[in-house]
């Protein structure tokens, strides 16, 4: 999750010195190693294009967790109740924590924490097509930790068993936090929809607006995708983007039902046979015109990220000044 974007151009244009030490025979022994379920680790050899792979959904993956604090934290001082605001104010602390461990699991393949925060604030670098809609009501916060939160979950858990040892690593604790993060959201509908009916109306509302685009998180439709068979076989990725989403559709239509609310899909049809909810068409141009820059959002969530970083250049400062401080006495006595 949070990677849908994957653009691979730079994998295939990997780069050709590194590429010079892989032999069949070496490539041979890396894909038995993966093969066999062990761990890929930091210092292992691996082909140039699986960590520049890596490092790419890594580190757009941690862009996502960052800038995705943005649309619930507008609503931490509007939250209803010190009860709502305590538990909003953990989750976006959290999400925060998810961008940290991403950063360093990223770290380990050779390319800086600098580096990949420039790509995003240059534009370089994407992050998930979904934190570039609105929230514009309670409900959305609702909305987004049962359904975003929901489909982050249903990616991220099988990074769990990732090849790279990391970033499998990381998402274990991730994941714990995101089931948090998903039963805070759905709780906060089951009261809305329990409640009068404009709160109803504004559960429904909230729903209208983010199934398709929470759709869309899954990537590109499997046909479209032709870098994820590489993915799996190296084990980076376990289900393909259809295969993920069909998953979300299922666990999600019945949790709508139990809730009393409307998925906005009159092509919405339960398929006997096959055992899966179906759905509509999705609007792939939609997908493609956000990632590309034109979301209600996107402008806004970047200046947010580059007023951060101007804001916390003077933490950075003390913090080199400290520790050049400290580092020079313990040369002095070596
Ligand atoms: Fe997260
Ligand atoms: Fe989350």
């Amino acid at each position: 999750m949070y990677s849908q974007a994957l653009d691979q151009r730079d994998v295939q244009r990997a780069d050709s010195q590194r590429e010079a030490g892989e032999s069949p025979d070496r490539l041979a022994r890396f894909q038995a190693r993966v093969e066999a379920e062990e761990k890929i680790e930091p210092n292992d050899w691996m082909p140039e294009a699986y960590r520049r792979t890596l490092v790419r959904q890594i580190s757009q993956h941690a862009h996502s967790e960052i800038v995705g604090m943005g649309p619930e934290g507008n609503w931490i001082t509007r939250a209803p109740s010190l009860r709502r605001k305590a538990a909003l104010l953990a989750k976006v602390q959290d999400e925060c924590g998810h961008g940290v461990y991403l950063y360093a699991a990223a770290e380990t393949l050779g390319v800086s924490r600098e580096e990949l925060v420039d790509q995003l604030l240059t534009g370089r670098a994407k992050y998930s097509s979904i934190f570039n809609y609105p929230t514009l009501s309670w409900a959305d916060i609702g909305a987004i930790g049962w359904l975003v939160d929901g489909a982050a979950i249903m990616n991220q858990i099988p990074l769990c068993r990732c090849s790279y040892g990391p970033y499998a690593r990381a998402m274990i604790r991730v994941c714990k936090e995101e089931s948090f993060h998903q039963r805070q959201g759905y709780e906060i509908m089951v009261t809305l929809c329990r409640g009068t009916a404009a709160q109803r109306a504004m559960a429904q509302d909230a729903l209208d607006r983010w199934w398709w685009p929470v759709l869309m998180m899954f990537g590109p439709p499997d046909a479209e995708s032709q870098h994820s068979d590489q993915s799996m076989r190296w084990k980076i990725k376990r289900f393909t983007n259809d295969g993920l989403r069909q998953k979300f559709v299922d666990a999600t239509v019945p949790q709508a039902r139990y809730l009393g609310l409307a998925i906005p899909d009159p092509d919405l049809r339960f398929d006997e046979a096959a055992g899966h909810w179906l759905t509509g068409p999705i609007d792939w141009a939609e997908f493609r015109r956000v990632l590309a820059g034109g979301g209600v959002c996107n402008r806004q969530r970047l200046e947010a990220r580059r007023r951060a970083q101007q804001d916390g250049a003077w933490v950075r400062d003390a913090a080199r000044a400290y520790a050049a401080k400290h580092a020079a006495p313990a040369r002095e006595a070596a």
